[in-house]
């Protein structure tokens, strides 16, 4: 969608100083290299209005497991160093007419790690949900989504690589081995070096490049600060527009295509697996 967010100028801004100090000095310095000056570099306006979506059907975005085999893993930060979350999901979302939910029970919720990776001897279970958007208006389509597994890990060591693989080992559907890093305890020495923050990434033929810069340049921790995907420029048939109150004056209620969600994490992890699986934290 030719659309920027709020936070759109803000990671304009921030690419253009990355490739500016990039070009004039091979790398990024890191904090530990400062105090610098701050630096403003004006948004190059003829970037605005060229962010074209991604359709549904770019291979980028088709859905690459199978079963109840997770997708979307994520790992997110606690407010201590001795915690994370790993979050997942499992089954396929259902758009239409006489959707059925699927029942969460159905499919467990378990984490296996350790700091050796040949032997998983940790395990933590957590909860699973789902959720529905049903429009009581004829004409819309309702949405149920697949299973959103969430599982917390609890006394972690600072600073230590840690091994995990999650899912349902009774099925069995296990991911692949993944990898994460905790913090370091909080000193005013210790903290991540590198912290990418970024914002209004969509779902565009530009985000692909907008991922590999941020991960080319390593951080050691990233601040997603939201507005991942517009599903809300979407009718629930999946029609899209520039503006949705121009195209769509007449709609009861303001529609969203909750698939463009799904897309953004299940459909884009398996080609950043840097981005998606050490997720927020390595
Ligand atoms: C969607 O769900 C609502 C609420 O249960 C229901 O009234 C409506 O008929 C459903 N629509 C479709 C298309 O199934
Ligand atoms: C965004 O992607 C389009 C299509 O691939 C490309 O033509 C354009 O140059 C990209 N814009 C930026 C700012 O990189
Ligand atoms: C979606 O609904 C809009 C508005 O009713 C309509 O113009 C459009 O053709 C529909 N698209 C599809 C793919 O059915």
């Amino acid at each position: 969608m030719k659309y920027f967010g709020v936070v759109g100028s803000i990671l304009i801004w921030f690419l253009v100083f990355v490739s500016f100090v990039e070009v004039n000095k091979g790398q990024i310095p890191t904090t530990l290299d400062g105090p610098f000056k701050p630096v403003t570099v004006p948004l190059d306006q003829s970037f605005r209005g060229h962010a074209v979506d991604l359709p549904d059907t770019d291979s980028r975005v088709q859905r690459t497991v199978e079963g109840f085999e997770p997708e979307q893993i994520s790992v997110s930060l606690s407010a201590t160093y001795d915690s994370i979350w790993v979050s997942w999901i499992t089954g396929e979302y259902q758009i239409g007419d006489n959707i059925k939910p699927l029942d969460p029970s159905k499919v467990g919720s378990v984490v296996q790690y350790g700091k050796d990776k040949s032997s998983l001897r940790r395990k933590a279970i957590g909860q699973s949900v789902i959720y529905n958007q049903l429009y009581p208006f004829e004409g819309l389509q309702n949405y149920t989504s697949g299973i959103i597994h969430h599982v917390q890990l609890t006394g972690l060591k600072p600073d230590t690589l840690y091994y995990y693989r999650c899912g349902d080992p009774s099925i069995p559907a296990m991911s692949t081995i993944y990898h994460f890093k905790t913090m370091p305890i909080s000193s005013p020495k210790s903290y991540p070096k590198r912290i990418a923050i970024v914002g209004d990434l969509g779902l565009t033929y530009n985000t692909t490049s907008t991922i590999s810069h941020l991960t080319g340049n390593n951080p050691d921790l990233v601040l997603l600060v939201g507005d991942v995907t517009y599903a809300n420029l979407y009718l629930t048939n999946g029609t899209g527009s520039d503006c949705y109150s121009c195209s769509f004056p007449d709609t009861p209620i303001h529609e969203t295509y909750q698939p463009r969600w799904d897309y953004w994490g299940s459909r884009w992890c398996p080609k950043f697996p840097s981005w998606c699986w050490r997720g927020t934290m390595r």
